[in-house]
């Protein structure tokens, strides 16, 4: 928490954390941790410009448009749910079903699936150019990134101002939903750990790092709706694939690979919580931690 706050104030962000005790008094706010203190200010009262992470909307922009691959084509006709090359909104209501793979998909995962049919990678490839090096270790230290990252930023940020929308009447989107909520309830690994256990109450720490309660759901919200996120910690963009590994790791669980049915329920889980808080999307989000 200190090491966060000292980060945070280097980049001149104490001002907004300053504004964190009003946001406790106001009555509509149930929740009750520091931690979406901080996190909401940081979010919502830092300009745009002063978050490094927005560099990551352009790079991605370049990238999305950039033609590659056996086929030699950009990403522009992808469909992300709403037809061809249509990014606006989109990501606002991922996951959802795609009746051309036959699954439930979120950015990252469609992302992979336009990089292989329509620039005609090869997983392995996809893999190579699109998730290293960040995908190798998942580690805290290695602040490079990804291609894939900067792509999900670029996408995420045109449902900026827009909440979540996840298709709950969609039955396969339901069922994601329901293994969401599964995995994030059940207890497993040589630890026993579920995600409830940090992330199911008010005011939880480890080793001194405030743990977001993920069943609040406007601390849901708050997290869900700025990710994409630059983490100050980190001094790099972090996908919600990334925190999802990091914690299954902590866990000391196998390897959840991006866009795998896995990842795909825990993120279908969160954004539902986030729903119900009615948060607005704010990508790239800035966070101390992530
Ligand atoms: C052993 C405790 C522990 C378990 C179990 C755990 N996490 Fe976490 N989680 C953490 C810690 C610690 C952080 C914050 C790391 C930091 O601030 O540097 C975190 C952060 C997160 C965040 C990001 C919060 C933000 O500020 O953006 C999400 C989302 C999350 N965890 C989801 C999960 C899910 C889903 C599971 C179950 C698969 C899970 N966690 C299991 C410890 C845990």
């Amino acid at each position: 928490m200190r090491s966060a706050y000292t980060l945070a104030n280097t980049l001149g962000i104490a001002l907004a954390l300053a504004g964190g005790s009003a946001l406790a008094a106001d009555p509509a706010y149930q929740g009750n941790d520091d931690w979406v203190i901080m996190q909401q200010r940081v979010n919502q009262s830092m300009p745009m410009d002063s978050n490094p992470g927005v560099f990551a909307i352009d790079d991605g922009k370049d990238l999305f448009l950039k033609k590659g691959g056996p086929k030699n084509q950009n990403l522009s006709q992808c469909d992300f749910g709403l037809g061809s090359g249509v990014v606006k909104d989109a990501y606002a209501q991922l996951p959802r079903y795609f009746a051309d793979t036959g699954k439930v998909q979120g950015l990252e995962g469609r992302l992979i699936t336009c990089m292989e049919t329509l620039q005609g990678y090869s997983p392995a490839e996809v893999r190579e150019k699109f998730l290293m090096p960040m995908y190798k270790t998942s580690g805290e230290e290695d602040g490079t990134g990804s291609d894939m990252v900067k792509l999900a930023t670029y996408v995420a940020a045109q449902s900026n101002g827009e909440p979540y929308k996840i298709h709950l009447n969609e039955p396969q989107t339901e069922k994601s939903y329901q293994l969401g909520q599964y995995l994030f309830f059940h207890r497993w690994g040589e630890m026993d750990l579920n995600c409830a256990t940090c992330h199911g109450f008010n005011g939880r720490t480890v080793r001194g790092v405030p743990l977001a309660n993920l069943l609040d759901t406007h601390t849901a919200g708050m997290i869900a709706t700025a990710f994409p996120a630059y983490v100050i910690k980190d001094g790099t963009m972090r996908t919600q694939w990334w925190r999802n590994e990091r914690c299954v790791m902590a866990m000391r669980l196998p390897w959840i690979e991006t866009g795998s049915p896995l990842d795909t329920a825990l993120t279908t889980f969160l954004r539902v919580q986030a729903m119900k808080s009615g948060e607005k999307i704010l990508v790239p989000g800035i966070k101390p931690r992530a």
